[in-house]
């Protein structure tokens, strides 16, 4: 998708893409670095727009592993579809609906959330269903890695997962910090 065309989409999307670009593929390598990909069998993705860690996830998975992605916005939908991989199933509903579509794909519990979602701009009821959703869905050793432009949101995170951990890229449009949640 060109850029032109992922502005046009920021435009329609009443605020629920909360980004002006596609992240970089430093972002990329940061958000996917606390992942075991060697142990990793279900892996879920909230907000994969154009699929920028989707494709790099699937570089790294195994052959058995599973990647469910949940995105609401369908041009994003219709781009991600010429993904070829049988390992990838994605998803036209919202993150919070994480657990039937996990049950659904034969799992009881997630390894890794890598999630894109712009909790600045969605309502804050949302973000409590799909943050405690999330928890309730991750396994044992299971880790929520989500990226945001800023450090506000450390507080909440640390209200859901038992440690959080943050890194840092300059090296993206804007720059991000990367939490590394524990269940
Ligand atoms: C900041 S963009 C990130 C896109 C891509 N992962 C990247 O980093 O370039 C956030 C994405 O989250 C999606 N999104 C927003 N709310 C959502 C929800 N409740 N469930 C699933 N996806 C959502 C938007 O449509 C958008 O594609």
């Amino acid at each position: 998708m060109s850029r032109k065309k992922f502005i046009s989409e920021v435009f329609k999307s009443t605020g629920t893409i909360g980004a002006l670009s596609p992240s970089s593929s430093f972002l990329a390598k940061k958000m996917l670095a606390p992942i075991d990909f060697d142990n990793a069998k279900c892996i879920v993705e909230f907000g994969p727009g154009t699929g920028v860690f989707t494709k790099a996830l699937l570089k790294k998975m195994s052959p058995d592993a599973k990647l469910l992605t949940f995105e609401i916005n369908t041009a994003f939908i219709d781009e991600l579809k010429t993904i070829e991989d049988h390992r990838l199933e994605i998803i036209n509903d919202s993150a919070e609906k994480i657990k039937q579509y996990i049950e659904a794909a034969g799992f009881t519990s997630v390894d890794y959330i890598v999630s894109s979602l712009p909790f600045a701009v969605i309502p804050d009821e949302i973000v409590h269903r799909i943050l405690t959703n999330s928890d309730d869905n991750l396994s044992e050793n299971g880790r929520f890695i989500q990226f945001q432009y800023s450090l506000n949101a450390k507080k909440k995170l640390e209200s859901y997962f038992s440690e959080v951990k943050i890194n840092f890229t300059p090296f993206n449009l804007p720059p991000a910090f990367v939490y590394n949640c524990k269940k």
